[in-house]
């Protein structure tokens, strides 16, 4: 285990934490089901489930992309190393877990701008013997300060699938290119970019909605085309693997989303719309719920 930005002083952390406003990671983790997210977060997920009342399933479809993309880079490829950039709150299946599942030896450096993810660091640095996990407390858009710390724990001269999932919607044009090509650049031969990214392409009039809810609570919500998420591939000459640009639930899908243990049925209906996501079966979607393209590039 490891995590130099655990040192942080709590009163430091305390003073970082807006509970003032929405934060991205703590509305994600509302449509995950997840305890760590304040009444504003709670409020900024319900306004969007209100404009997109399957919208959901684009989150839940996005980490199931994640589950089967790191499954296929440790299980098929021979991938020992990842990079997570843009984690999100620690989940019940994180990518160390994931990837340590098929192979202990797995190394995975999450990294994150958001202070209630670096307060529940602790639960990503629980690595088993023969891996690790360090976390990383810096923004995506600081690449040179990532590469530096993931270097302590990431061996540069062997192949790192670096995880852009769902984190580039939240970056404009002009800064996410360069930065991506940026990183890219920085990886060895037999790398891997994993990433995955909102669109308007699918159904647009939904995913309107919900922009507009989030661009009215001051978040920067890119949406970008299957072409523009090519793009990301393109500039590094990474090639795509099977089956390309697609929308998420259709990335080398397997059926296998899991299912939430179900509670009462007198239970499940005293809950509001943004309670009852919880224990939604995702297996049930459709092309017309989906607003998320994912993909799997690699280095030459
Ligand atoms: C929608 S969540 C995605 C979480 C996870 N990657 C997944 O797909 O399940 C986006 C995450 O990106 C993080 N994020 C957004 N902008 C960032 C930035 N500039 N630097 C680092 N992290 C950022 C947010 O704090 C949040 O945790």
């Amino acid at each position: 285990m490891s995590g130099d930005a655990l040192s942080l002083d709590p009163a430091e952390l305390r003073r970082r934490i807006d509970t003032t406003r929405a934060h991205p990671a703590r509305v994600y983790d509302v449509f995950l089901g997840g305890k760590d997210n304040y009444p504003v977060d709670r409020e900024a997920a319900a306004a969007a489930l209100a404009a997109n009342p399957r919208g959901y399933l684009d989150v839940r479809h996005n980490r199931d992309f994640l589950r089967r993309a790191v499954n296929t880079l440790a299980g098929e490829d021979g991938i020992r190393q990842f990079l997570d950039i843009g984690t999100g709150l620690p989940t019940a299946e994180n990518v160390h877990q994931i990837a340590q599942r098929t192979a202990p030896d797995s190394r995975v450096v999450y990294v994150d701008n958001d202070p209630v993810v670096l307060a529940h660091a602790r639960a990503l640095l629980t690595s088993g013997p023969d891996g690790r996990t360090d976390y990383i407390d810096a923004d995506f858009k600081d690449p040179a300060q990532i590469l530096e710390q993931a270097a302590k724990t990431l061996d540069f001269d062997q192949p790192i699938a670096l995880c852009l999932v769902a984190i580039l919607h939240f970056v404009e044009d002009e800064e996410a290119y360069p930065i991506v090509r940026g990183l890219v650049d920085a990886l060895p031969s037999g790398s891997r970019l994993v990433l995955s990214h909102l669109t308007e392409d699918l159904n647009a009039e939904n995913i309107r909605a919900v922009q507009r809810t989030y661009t009215e609570r001051g978040f920067t919500f890119v949406l970008r085309t299957k072409g523009e998420v090519e793009r990301f591939f393109a500039e590094s000459s990474l090639e795509l693997v099977e089956p390309g640009v697609v929308p998420a639930h259709r990335w080398r899908a397997d059926g296998a989303a899991p299912v939430p243990e179900q509670p009462e049925a007198s239970y499940l209906a005293g809950l509001d719309d943004i309670e009852k996501v919880r224990y939604a079966d995702i297996n049930d979607v459709t092309d017309a719920d989906i607003n998320v393209y994912a993909a799997v590039g690699t280095k030459a």
